[in-house]
């Protein structure tokens, strides 16, 4: 499926969802961040579809940040509609039921790096850039890049970046905790691949639950957390896959999964 500014491809299990505006870097304006809620929407609804990869068209950026020529001449109230419309995209795909792997292959910058964070898991090529670059337009970080980059590289390292400016590049991000793994170019789609399918041939309702565990635990106390984690652990005993991955277990067997 496509839109004007997003690819929606299926392969097998594996959705593969393209921010498609190569002349612009990929760059984020209001009707792509839209496009790219509706793929996820698309993807959602197909049963097939386990694991969904996020990368940008071109070889030359992930995502070069949010379009700086549409957000030039807003007003206050239209750049707080824009924040909102990109957060809650960045926020559908953060608390998406399926899990989601981010294909990085070069610029990842303000929102290309908060599109990045909201993604479950980051692969990226050596010559990616990183980078939170809004300071240096006289704005701040607007599709939640404030919130998520301290809580996934903590808050002395994301003040840096962010008060900086500074872009840094994929060794340097996989360093600090903020991309998983770096691969050469050739090898990033089949990376990815690779890994979707790792984690597709797993329990999808156990797969789901713990991505629920982890983002919702990390937003409350630990004893609450805990009891939350026990909740959904107790409701993996109510699904086939539960009962199927442990006899599978105890017959030696590889188990096979059928989502219920
Ligand atoms: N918005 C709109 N257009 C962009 C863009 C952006 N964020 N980034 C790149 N482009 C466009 C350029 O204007 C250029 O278009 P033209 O060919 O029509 O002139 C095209 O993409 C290619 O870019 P460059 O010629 O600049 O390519 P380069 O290799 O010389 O530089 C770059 C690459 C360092 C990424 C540079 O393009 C750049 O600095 N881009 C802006 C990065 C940025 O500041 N991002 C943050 C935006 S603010 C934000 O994201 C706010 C938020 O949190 C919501």
């Amino acid at each position: 499926m496509a839109w004007d500014n997003v690819l929606l491809e299926k392969d097998g299990v594996v959705g593969v969802v393209t921010v498609n505006r190569p002349k612009a870097l990929n760059a984020l304006n209001g009707d792509t961040l839209t496009e790219i809620g509706l793929a996820f929407d698309e993807v959602a609804k197909d049963d097939e579809i386990k694991v969904v990869i996020l990368t940008g068209a071109g070889d030359k950026a992930f995502v070069a940040g949010a379009d700086i020529l549409s957000m030039q001449k807003m007003t206050p109230m239209e750049s707080k509609a824009f924040s909102l419309l990109g957060q809650q995209v960045m926020s559908k795909i953060e608390t998406f039921q399926k899990p989601v792997i981010a294909a990085i292959n070069g610029f990842t910058l303000g929102g290309g790096c908060e599109l990045a964070m909201c993604c479950d898991i980051r692969i990226a090529t050596p010559k990616s850039m990183f980078g939170q670059p809004e300071v240096g337009l006289g704005i701040i970080p607007g599709f939640a890049g404030t919130q998520r980059l301290p809580r996934l590289i903590g808050k002395g390292r994301a003040k840096e970046l962010i008060f900086s400016a500074a872009n840094i590049n994929a060794e340097e991000a996989y360093r600090i905790g903020l991309i998983n793994k770096v691969v050469e170019e050739d090898q990033l789609m089949a990376e990815a691949k690779k890994m979707a399918g790792k984690i597709a041939s797993k329990g999808q309702i156990a797969v789901r639950l713990a991505k629920e565990a982890i983002n919702e635990g990390m937003e409350m106390d630990l004893d609450k957390a805990m009891i939350h984690e026990a909740d959904l652990f107790g409701l993996c005993f109510s699904t086939e896959e539960q009962r199927e991955g442990m006899t599978a277990f105890i017959e030696k067997r590889p188990a096979k999964f059928t989502g219920k």
